[in-house]
């Protein structure tokens, strides 16, 4: 029985769209807002009371890619949470490759490393007790509809991960969506180290696919908001993308679903959207338990 969740950057997106699919099922009991903005998040609580008409959203203040947040915050959580979803991230704000006192650049910290030390405390205070799930994307894997190479990485090592993190490996690139790719992949490797770690909990990778109706572009710079939002919407037209629905779906699917096997990515079969598979079979490197340790050794530097 899944009773408390906790969600990271669910005051937008799919992160609230989850909490309001997940109030749907009456085995849930709690459901954590992890949100850095207290008024954005009592505007979603609101929100996701009066559309679910039940009472069952707490607000936890938690900014990712502030540590000492994130620590008191998993020392705040009144109770231990059955499932975690890792979902805040994104393209990471205007200063996406600003070095921050970690060590590590913004996008990096937004979308990695601050949940693999939630997860971490989590598990050291024996608070997160059956599901992680964190959030994917096909840019893992390269996407040729959105014009995104797979990620450039000749040998998958510890110093190359590292300097990932510290964001050197791209040198100075206007690109967010650059080293997006990379960080994703980064990130299913480490879930799947994770997962051999951790036996008691189930580590799940899973995108939400291509999904329109967030806020996900909307720190990019004005022109290339315009160019993505435009692209995504004629994709929307032609199917080639889908709704925040069918992307919340997904982790609900990565949480619920028995079928889904512990430490592995799963994303869409083809293009961005429709049927999700093991991106393991369509990238072989994920499948790697060298690759999975370097990415999590390398995370260890900055913690
Ligand atoms: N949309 C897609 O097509 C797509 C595809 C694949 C994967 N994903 C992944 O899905 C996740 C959600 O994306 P989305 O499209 O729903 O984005 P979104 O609408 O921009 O929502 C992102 C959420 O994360 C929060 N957030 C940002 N930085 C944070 C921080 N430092 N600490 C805590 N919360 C923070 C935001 O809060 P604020 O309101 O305070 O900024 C917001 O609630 C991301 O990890 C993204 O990489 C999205």
């Amino acid at each position: 029985m899944i009773k408390r969740v906790l969600i990271t950057g669910a005051n937008a997106g799919l992160g609230k769209e989850t909490a309001k699919q997940l109030a749907s099922r009456h085995e849930v009991e709690k459901i954590y807002l992890g949100c850095r903005n207290i008024d954005k998040a009592l505007a979603a609580k609101t929100e996701l009371e009066q559309i679910t008409g039940r009472k069952i959203f707490h607000i936890l203040k938690i900014d990712v890619c502030d540590h000492a947040s994130v620590k008191t915050a998993v020392q705040e959580l009144d109770h231990s949470i059955d499932a975690l979803v890792m979902n805040a991230g994104g393209t990471g704000g205007k200063n996406f490759d600003h070095v921050n006192s970690n060590g590590v650049t913004e996008i990096f910290a937004v979308n990695l490393l601050g949940h693999s030390l939630l997860t971490q405390e989590l598990l050291k205070t024996g608070k997160l007790t059956k599901i992680a799930v964190y959030a994917g994307s096909e840019a893992a894997r390269g996407v040729k509809e959105m014009g995104m190479k797979r990620p450039a990485l000749p040998t998958s090592s510890e110093e190359e991960f590292t300097a990932i993190c510290d964001g050197s490996f791209f040198g100075k690139s206007q690109d967010a969506t650059i080293p997006y790719g990379s960080i994703k992949y980064m990130g299913a490797l480490w879930m799947s180290a994770m997962a051999r770690r951790h036996p008691h909990v189930k580590f799940i990778t899973m995108s939400p696919g291509a999904t329109t109706g967030t806020e996900g572009f909307n720190t990019l710079p004005t022109l290339k908001q315009y160019l993505m939002k435009g692209m995504m919407q004629v994709m929307l037209w032609l199917g080639k993308v889908h709704n925040v629905e069918v992307g919340a779906k997904r982790y609900i699917n990565g949480i619920f679903n028995k079928e889904l096997k512990n430490g592995v990515f799963y994303a869409s079969k083809n293009g961005l959207t429709g049927k999700i598979c093991d991106q393991s079979t369509l990238f072989s490197d994920l499948n790697s338990t060298e690759y999975q340790e370097n990415a999590y050794r390398a995370i260890q530097r900055f913690l």
